[in-house]
């Protein structure tokens, strides 16, 4: 058995226009009619796709949805598990902290028309609404030239279309969990008058690329802790990769605007390295930041899905 892209769900493309990003909670009151909700979801949510699909076929509508390891040991006890789910518990380096936060179920939809988001989330959420609670929706887009919000080209150095799925679909490693992925979501705050009164060469030192050409500088021209730098994970000497599909998002009536961070993963514990580097290292980016929230999540391939409406988890 290898991998097989067309049996994941959509984690291994692509970013998107508009996109929405919905953490649900379980209400925790009834498991046996919660499971039962959810089984009957697993289905229902393939069939909304199909359907919203067939109904907009240019719009391009790839989503996501997973359990948090908290919902897997609630919904599926006597199930097995993927061997990297756990709870994600909140990282700390000397001078920043990466907060963990509750979530049950998570979304990430994207598409080119709004509308179609919206029918897809409304629509499952009719299906959701008696057994869950929304802990976070984000709306995030697409930025000029898939521009981060602070001004930088985003995705350079993750895998191109060709080679992502081998970096973010689960493979022979974990036979029960073949074609699954690991998201994880991660919500950031910027400051942005911070930012945007740094001057470009300290803004291109801070993330370790020319900001217009998006060239990356030698490594003696960066911060120490350049984002590209601190980023980095090597096993053995091999730099690894993850899918990254982060998007701005704003709410300026708030004074909220920031980046929406998800990245998924053949393997959690690259992302996790990941993560603990950046701390460990004070990446530049946490210096003018505030993380919201941060969790994993399993995501399913569409055969589990379909075990799991048939009961059979
Ligand atoms: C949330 C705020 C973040 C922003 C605005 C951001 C933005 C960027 C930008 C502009 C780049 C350079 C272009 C590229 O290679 O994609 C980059 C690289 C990278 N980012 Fe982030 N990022 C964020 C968070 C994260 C997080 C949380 C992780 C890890 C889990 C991460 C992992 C990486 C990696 C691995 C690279 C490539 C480093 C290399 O050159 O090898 N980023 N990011």
């Amino acid at each position: 058995m290898t991998i097989d892209p067309m049996k994941a769900q959509d984690v291994w493309k692509d970013v998107g226009q508009h996109v929405q990003f919905t953490v649900l909670k379980l209400n925790r009151k009834d498991q046996a009619a919660e499971r039962e909700t959810i089984e009957e979801f697993a289905d229902r949510y393939q069939a909304i796709l199909r359907s919203l699909r067939i109904r907009d076929a240019d719009g391009d509508l790839k989503a996501a949805f997973g359990f948090s390891n908290a919902a897997w040991d609630y919904l599926f006890p006597d199930a097995k598990k993927p061997k990297e789910l756990e709870t994600y518990e909140t990282l700390s380096g000397p001078k920043y902290s990466m907060p963990a936060s509750e979530g049950d179920l998570f979304f990430h939809i994207r598409a080119k028309d709004e509308a179609v988001v919206y029918e897809a989330i409304s629509q499952f959420r009719r299906f959701l609404k008696d057994v869950t609670t929304v802990v976070d929706e984000t709306k995030g887009f697409r930025y000029f030239e898939g521009r981060a919000i602070i001004g930088f080209i985003d995705g350079t150095e993750a895998p191109q279309i060709e080679d992502a799925a081998d970096y973010a679909i689960i493979g022979d490693e974990d036979p029960d969990f073949i074609n699954g992925s690991y998201a994880f979501a991660q919500k950031w705050r910027h400051n942005m008058d911070f930012w945007n009164k740094l001057k470009t060469e300290d803004q291109e030192k801070a993330v370790g690329r020319e900001k217009f050409t998006d060239l990356e500088l030698e490594d003696g021209e960066k911060f120490k802790n350049a984002h590209n730098v601190a980023s980095k994970a090597e096993i053995n000497g091999v730099e690894q990769k993850i899918v990254r599909m982060n998007v701005p998002y704003s709410d300026p009536a708030s004074d909220n605007t920031g980046t929406y961070f998800i990245g998924y993963s053949r393997h959690w514990t690259v992302t996790k390295m990941m993560l603990k580097n950046m701390v460990e290292k004070s990446d530049y980016l946490l210096t003018f930041s505030d993380i919201l929230s941060g969790q994993l999540y399993f995501i399913p391939s569409r055969p589990l899905l379909d075990s799991i409406a048939e009961g059979e988890l």
